[in-house]
């Protein structure tokens, strides 16, 4: 099993990423470090440590930054509710380590226990990893990133994907850190929709009646804000692309993020002129650029609903 650190914000699709994760089998969860972005981080701390119990799972998480690097920070409780769990508290006995999420990065990265970490929320925890300690991160051999977006527009600003606005100062530092990167934007994760005829889907189950509420609680906003027939599951895409890779197809790209702008800020902006342009491009990611979209559907809500595995 691949081990990862899942840095989140759970954070309603954080929470499911972080359910198919641990229930996949594929992956070796060594911890997970949390950060603000949908909620404050006291809530995404809380969140991760009751998903962990509810799966029975023995995974230490680590709290990190609440708030960016620079600028001021944001929440999502539009979308994933005021505690960024649709108002649903998982009980937890656990308590989070000692260790700050940064600390808890470096210390994983250099002991060799982790080979790639999935980020699915702002990248603060990351970029103080990297400020604090480059070398020991140079250990990292995959970092993949929710976020950013290329021809899509934006979603918490009519450019800026929701997790390189939380932190552009961060978001552009890690993009160029020196460590293979592997980058899920929102063109693939808008591809990728969960509609109200697929709750059906489900097998009966505690587990499933769990991600079905917040599944419902999640898809209001796409429906009723942004008239989509669904909602997209960002976070679980991303941790099912590491699980199953061949769902997508990449493409090198040159990438910064706008850290200023009156209107720009958190924008990715992406070298996409042609030719000489291209030719003489430095580029500093993977971009996945295609996806399956029923494949990756139907592994999800089968995972979710198996009865294969010792978890409620
Ligand atoms: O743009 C989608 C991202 O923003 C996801 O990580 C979601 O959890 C929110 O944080
Ligand atoms: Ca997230």
């Amino acid at each position: 099993m691949r081990p990862v650190i899942i840095n989140c914000d759970p954070g309603i699709d954080d929470s499911l990423a972080i359910m198919l994760a641990v229930l996949s089998k594929r992956l070796k969860v060594v911890g997970i470090t949390t950060t603000f972005g949908n909620a404050s981080v006291e809530h995404t701390t809380e969140n991760a440590l009751g998903i962990v119990e509810y799966l029975g799972a023995d995974i230490p998480v680590a709290k990190g930054a609440n708030g960016p690097i620079k600028g001021r920070r944001i929440n999502a409780n539009y979308v994933h509710g005021n505690n960024g769990l649709a108002g649903i508290r998982l009980p937890h006995r656990a308590k989070a380590v000692a260790e700050s999420a940064e600390d808890f990065i470096i210390d994983r990265v250099k002991a060799g226990d982790v080979d790639t970490i999935i980020s699915t929320a702002p990248l603060t925890n990351i970029a103080k990893a990297f400020m604090k300690d480059a070398r020991a991160m140079r250990r990292l051999k995959k970092l993949v990133i929710m976020g950013g977006t290329v021809t899509e527009p934006g979603s918490v600003t009519r450019v800026a994907e929701f997790n390189f606005f939380g932190d552009p100062y961060a978001a552009e530092y890690v993009l160029h850190t020196g460590v293979y990167k592997l980058m899920i934007p929102r063109d693939i994760t808008q591809r990728v929709i969960f509609k109200p005829s697929d709750f059906s889907k489900f097998a009966p189950g505690k587990r499933s009646e769990l991600a079905a509420k917040l599944i419902r609680f999640y898809q209001r906003f796409y429906m009723n804000v942004l008239d989509l027939d669904g909602n997209p599951l960002p976070d679980v895409l991303t941790v099912g692309i590491v699980i199953k890779p061949g769902l997508i197809k990449t493409k090198r790209m040159q990438m910064d993020v706008e850290t200023g702008g009156d209107y720009t800020r958190g924008m990715s902006v992406v070298e996409r002129r042609s030719g000489e342009y291209q030719r003489k491009a430095v580029t500093n990611v993977d971009v996945a650029v295609s996806i399956k979209p029923d494949e990756f559907l139907d592994y999800f809500i089968r995972t979710i609903s198996s009865r294969k595995t010792t978890y409620k």
